[in-house]
């Protein structure tokens, strides 16, 4: 047995299907055979670090990176990053990326008609602190339409990217809003067959975020994934 501990499988069902023929583009872009599981390596369980250093100084803040202010309600997005095992993940890299407040990417995919804001990138990054705890101040992403299907519109959302300690734990997910008609709809949401588990990609509406005369606060913790313990470590837990 190694002696690395492994991170765990994720729990079935937790995950958005690699194949879900609603979303068109999974049905070429997933696999065809089964996966092989390979055991993690010091390649998987290791990973980049990243420091103050390495982060653009009020790059958490995505109303201030032009001379004016961009265009959408203001919005601060916070939460805390832990394991599975519910330990904090501090120090984190976690970056965003999302549409503008008329449901426009500044990307050259994004021909739509909705025009661009000229004070809004929609880029942001920042690492969680001690605790483990981010926070974000945005605007609030606009619903876009795209070619999934006839009529085929995105529930807003913001992208997420977590590093986390190791290659193993990196994630790439969306946050969704309360109370959006659209996700009923989305093909993308629905890709993750458990409904608990979809739903906690919805963040809270949150007081404590909240600002007085300027942004509502939405909250959005997120879970990486957790490692065993060694056969060593468990020999000594007693
Ligand atoms: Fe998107």
């Amino acid at each position: 047995m190694s002696d690395i501990a492994q991170y765990r499988e994720f729990w079935p069902g937790t995950q958005p299907n690699y194949l879900h023929a609603p979303y068109v583009s999974s049905v070429r872009r997933s696999p065809t055979k089964p996966l092989v599981r390979a055991p993690h390596t010091l390649s998987e369980v290791t990973g980049p670090s990243w420091g103050v250093k390495d982060i653009v100084p009020g790059a958490y803040d995505l109303t201030k990176q032009h001379g004016g202010s961009p265009i959408g309600p203001r919005i601060v997005v916070s939460g805390r990053v832990t394991d599975e095992n519910g330990r904090p993940q501090t120090h984190t890299l976690v970056e965003i990326w999302q549409a503008n407040a008329a449901g426009r990417y500044l990307h050259r995919n994004d021909q739509g008609s909705a025009p661009l804001d000229p004070n809004f990138t929609g880029e942001g990054h920042t690492l969680t602190d001690e605790h483990g705890d981010y926070r974000f101040v945005t605007i609030r992403p606009g619903e876009y339409p795209w070619g999934n299907h006839h009529n085929a519109w995105r529930p807003a959302h913001i992208h997420f990217s977590l590093f986390g300690p190791a290659f193993a734990t990196r994630l790439v997910t969306q946050m969704y809003f309360p109370g959006d008609p659209l996700l009923a709809y989305d093909p993308i949401f629905n890709c993750t067959a458990d409904e608990d588990a979809r739903n906690r990609l919805i963040s809270q509406f949150d007081w404590a975020t909240t600002l007085p005369g300027e942004s509502l606060g939405y909250r959005f913790d997120i879970v990486l994934r957790g490692r065993d313990p060694t056969p060593m470590e468990n020999a000594h837990k007693d």
